[in-house]
């Protein structure tokens, strides 16, 4: 087949995103999945949904809505009304319906929104997403209907006590980066479960608005939900930022639902898009959750057993992982959401890209660091040093993984 167009020759391409997917879909059994981002298989979360598909299963009018109409271009009215009551009494904000759009899954709200905002424009420049802190998101790199359409400021490195280290934003310069059209960041930030203050996320919506460009929040980890957050539970929104949410952290990747929450004239034009592109988003997902979320259901399960739930894998695996690198430099990204840990092996002697092919030769599969520095282009060793795990598999799936990685630094250093 002869793919000759821009578009073909854009997307249909060797990409982080693909080799990820891929990984995922078709992994040997046996095979250590500590790569994608699937969420864990929470019993008790479950049981609610499996409750929720009775219910619908057995209400002519939930199931309409479930899987016998279209929705509205922008998604399941009765959940856009939940999710704006629900974030409204939360945080205080002032939201309707009109200020929320769903969409295939939120990485595809970010091919909509970073196409709409950057991108080649009629003046001739071309305009770009400035993400202020890489390591980020491998999702957001190949989006771009236009090449280079990501810029990147590296993060500061603050070393911790105990092993740990935790990346530092960097104000400086933020300003003056040229052709900005939005400033997008992930919170917690995938790949590295750190957490920017709320204060941080201030500095970055002053910047945006002293460049006139909207910030995009990216909190498919976060509060208010999945809450896979351990610390800082703030949330900003005011309409110069758009919120991006997901249910697929919450255990339903599967039902592609991503959660949209703008000014007015943003999820207008995501609508006309998710029109033109798709018709209607699904609404299995915002059927399955708007109950729950407008009773407090989910806010609850959230809170006692979604977040303890990471918590408390999160600091099993840091233990197995300092127990089997004992001798090694391992450092690990300060743990404060999300459900990665993040391994920085300063001076490590292969890079980690040789790592991941080594460890994927014996059936573990993480993710090499370097694809989660989109848009940086400068050259920076560390970004060839670091690996990504899940630590949300089975536990002693995750431990097996954890000790072939510490086998392989161990083999890499010649030790
Ligand atoms: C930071 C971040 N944002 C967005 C997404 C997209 O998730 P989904 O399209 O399933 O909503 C992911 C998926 O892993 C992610 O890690």
């Amino acid at each position: 087949m002869d793919l000759r167009t821009r578009f073909a020759q854009r997307f249909v391409r060797p990409t982080g995103a693909l080799e990820l997917m891929v990984d995922l879909g078709r992994a040997a059994p046996g095979t250590h999945m500590l790569g994608g981002g699937n969420p864990a298989r929470i019993p008790a979360v479950e049981a609610v949904y499996r409750r929720r598909l009775l219910e619908i299963a057995a209400d002519p009018a939930q199931f309409g809505r479930f899987a016998a109409s279209y929705a509205a271009p922008g998604g399941d009215l009765r959940f856009r009304a939940a999710v704006a009551a629900s974030l409204c009494s939360r945080y205080g904000w002032s939201l309707t319906e009109r200020n929320v759009a769903l969409t295939g899954g939120s990485q595809s709200a970010f091919f909509t929104l970073f196409n709409l905002f950057a991108g080649d424009c009629p003046d001739g420049r071309p305009r770009r997403v400035l993400l202020p802190m890489a390591p980020e998101y491998i999702g957001y790199a190949d989006v771009g209907l236009t090449g280079r359409m990501l810029v990147a400021r590296r993060a500061g490195i603050e070393e911790l006590p105990g092993g740990f280290f935790k990346y530092r934003l960097r104000l400086e310069g933020l300003e003056s980066v040229p052709d900005v059209a939005t400033i997008c960041v992930s919170r917690p930030t995938n790949p590295t479960g750190n957490v920017l203050a709320l204060d941080e996320l201030e500095s970055l919506d002053a910047i945006a608005r002293a460049r006139r460009v909207p910030l995009i929040v990216d909190a498919a980890y976060g509060a208010p939900f999945p809450g896979i957050q351990f610390a800082d539970e703030d949330l900003l929104w005011n309409e110069n930022v758009v919120l991006c949410l997901s249910l697929s952290k919450l255990g339903l990747p599967a039902t592609r639902t991503g959660i949209a929450v703008a000014a007015e004239p943003v999820i207008e034009a995501v609508t006309a898009f998710n029109a033109t592109a798709a018709l209607a988003p699904g609404s299995t997902g915002a059927v399955i959750v708007e109950p729950l979320l407008a009773s407090g259901e989910l806010d609850a399960l959230c809170r006692d057993v979604i977040r303890p739930y990471y918590q408390a894998r999160s600091r099993q695996a840091v233990e197995w992982l300092q127990e089997s690198c004992r001798e090694l430099p391992l450092r690990i990204h300060r743990p404060e959401g999300a459900f990665f840990l993040w391994l920085w092996f300063p001076g490590l002697p292969v890079p980690s890209s040789e790592l991941y092919r080594r460890l994927k030769a014996r059936g573990v599969i993480v993710l090499s660091g370097h694809h989660f520095f989109p848009g940086l282009d400068e050259a920076w060793p560390h970004r060839d040093e670091c690996l990504r795990i899940n630590y949300a598999r089975a536990p002693e799936s995750v431990a097996e993984g954890i000790r072939a990685i510490a086998e392989e630094v161990r083999r890499a250093w010649g030790a």
